[in-house]
């Protein structure tokens, strides 16, 4: 089998915000306890509180922002319990996630000093659900105001002299259900008054996010465009790659053939969601002036067998590592429309990048599609163009082939492709017009068994290799790819 793709590098579409390799923390089973704060007293290594394995693998791949505190917990977050002495803060009940109790210890200060040290940008949700008009006003002027006012005056005596930059703010998530289970109009309401409130003190300008759609409800993003679309910056999108149903998910290891596809096929549809929810905002903002900011997404499975189910603790391989892929390649796509995406989440919890178990910490597949995909960030995106071969298990068929690329400030071009069948190599020949290169090199993440995974005994079993399938000839470029891999190819 060999494919032709075309691609052309001097047709640039749309510049690749760095943001759609964002990540999301929530207050969710172990995430930010034990997964990224473990306190200055514990004997794991850190700073100020911060596990330093989990900073250095952060730091590797440019985690370029993180979204916090949620998630459903967001809107049952009340962020003045969450700062001054860490002895006095109140303690809560996490109702939506394994019933814990919450100590508060990781707040406002904290998440801020963990972006600081990663030099990410920080992308807080705010309370709609439970909370009040005022307290996510005073929220904003705590964080960004830099005179003398109650708040500023509270953060500085909390430690902090400066304000916080600040950019990107959600008003409430999933609205639609955790969130308030409102209905749109209610909702597009809330927004507007909402973020009348959220202010811009001095220079610090915020990019507001309402609370999108959930997967294929284009009704909310037509009412929220309709409603709302003026007051807003960014409109977001969740949608999770759920194998099975909602009710009845599936394990993330010991899976089938047939649910290697059926996973290939739904992470596939987030191309249709991004193109019909993009159709509509479209009406409304037919310049782009709103991002879509897919601030949820990645695969939902069962929760690990001996592991608190509120916790959504699951391992994670191979296949997830292609669901990566495939979702890097159609948000760089839409790179005209998608501003920001939030993979969920990233340590411990649902598609993690990084799994840790007391002090110690594994890297997984997925982990090892944004540190080969990185090189896209803040690239212009090219166009492809090809005919993917079908791909057909059990009467399902989907394309064979995931592929997406971009190209430097230098005219170096970066080429991701996934081989989506678990059965069949396939062998590529691209021309690349518009560009004189020369030298090519790449990486590939593959493996010869379908539920192929690290585990902390195993951890570099699914890690990156250097691919030397790859021959450029007169601007010609032939490659073979395995089954079941993830390559990304750099042209100079
Ligand atoms: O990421 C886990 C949960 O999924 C989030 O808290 C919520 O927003 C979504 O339903």
């Amino acid at each position: 089998m060999s494919v032709s793709i075309v691609i052309h590098a001097d047709l640039p579409q749309a510049t690749i915000n760095k943001n759609i390799y964002g990540h999301f923390a929530e207050h969710l089973g172990r995430c930010i306890y034990e997964g990224i704060w473990v306190g200055v007293d514990s004997p794991i290594p850190n700073t100020e509180g911060f596990r330093n394995d989990v900073l250095a693998a952060l730091k590797q791949v440019n985690i370029p922002v993180l979204r916090w505190p949620g998630g459903c917990f967001a809107d049952e977050y009340h962020w003045k319990d969450g700062i001054g002495p860490k002895e006095t803060r109140k303690r809560m009940v996490n109702t939506h996630w394994g019933g814990l109790v919450e100590n508060n210890h990781f707040g406002t200060h904290e998440f801020f000093r963990f972006c600081e040290l990663l030099d990410c940008e920080p992308y807080i949700c705010g309370n709609v659900g439970s909370g009040t008009v005022q307290e996510m006003s005073e929220w904003v002027e705590y964080m960004t105001f830099e005179g003398e006012s109650p708040m500023a005056d509270w953060r500085r005596a909390n430690g902090r002299e400066e304000p916080w930059k600040l950019k990107y703010f959600g008003v409430g998530n999933e609205n639609w259900g955790c969130g308030g289970n409102m209905r749109p109009e209610y909702y597009a309401d809330l927004y507007r008054q909402y973020q009348t409130y959220v202010r811009n003190y001095g220079d610090n300008q915020l990019f507001k996010i309402a609370g999108g759609a959930n997967v294929d409800d284009y009704n909310w993003t037509e009412v929220l465009m309709r409603e709302a679309g003026r007051f807003m910056d960014g409109l977001s999108l969740h949608s999770y790659t759920i194998p099975g149903s909602w009710e009845e998910k599936r394990p993330a290891l010991g899976f089938d053939e047939a649910e290697w596809v059926e996973t290939m096929k739904k992470s596939l549809h987030m191309d249709e969601l991004i193109t019909r929810h993009s159709a509509i905002m479209d009406q409304y903002d037919p310049q782009k002036r709103i991002g879509m900011i897919i601030d949820e997404w990645g695969t939902w499975f069962q929760s690990e067998p001996g592991t608190n189910p509120g916790f959504l603790y699951q391992q994670n391989t191979l296949r997830d590592a292609l669901v990566a892929g495939i979702h890097l390649n159609i948000f760089q796509k839409h790179s005209d429309r998608v501003q920001m995406a939030n993979l969920a989440q990233v340590v411990n919890v649902l598609q993690a990048m990084i799994l840790t178990e007391g002090d110690q910490l594994l890297l997984t597949p997925t982990y090892h599609v944004f540190d080969m995909y990185k090189v896209h960030q803040g690239n212009e995106s090219l166009a492809v163009n090809f005919a993917s071969p079908d791909y057909s298990f059990e009467g399902v068929t989907i394309p064979q082939l995931s592929v997406s690329a971009s190209r430097d400030q230098g005219g170096n071009v970066y080429v991701s492709i996934c081989n989506l069948s678990h059965l069949e190599p396939v062998s590529v020949n691209f021309r690349i017009g518009g560009a004189s290169l020369k030298e090519v090199s790449g990486q590939i993440l593959t493996h010869g068994e379908l539920n192929a995974h690290n585990t902390f005994e195993e951890p570099e079993k699914v890690t990156i290799a250097a691919y030397n399938g790859a021959a450029l000839n007169n601007g010609q470029l032939e490659c073979e790819l395995p089954p079941a891999s993830v390559v990304v190819l750099t042209l100079k």
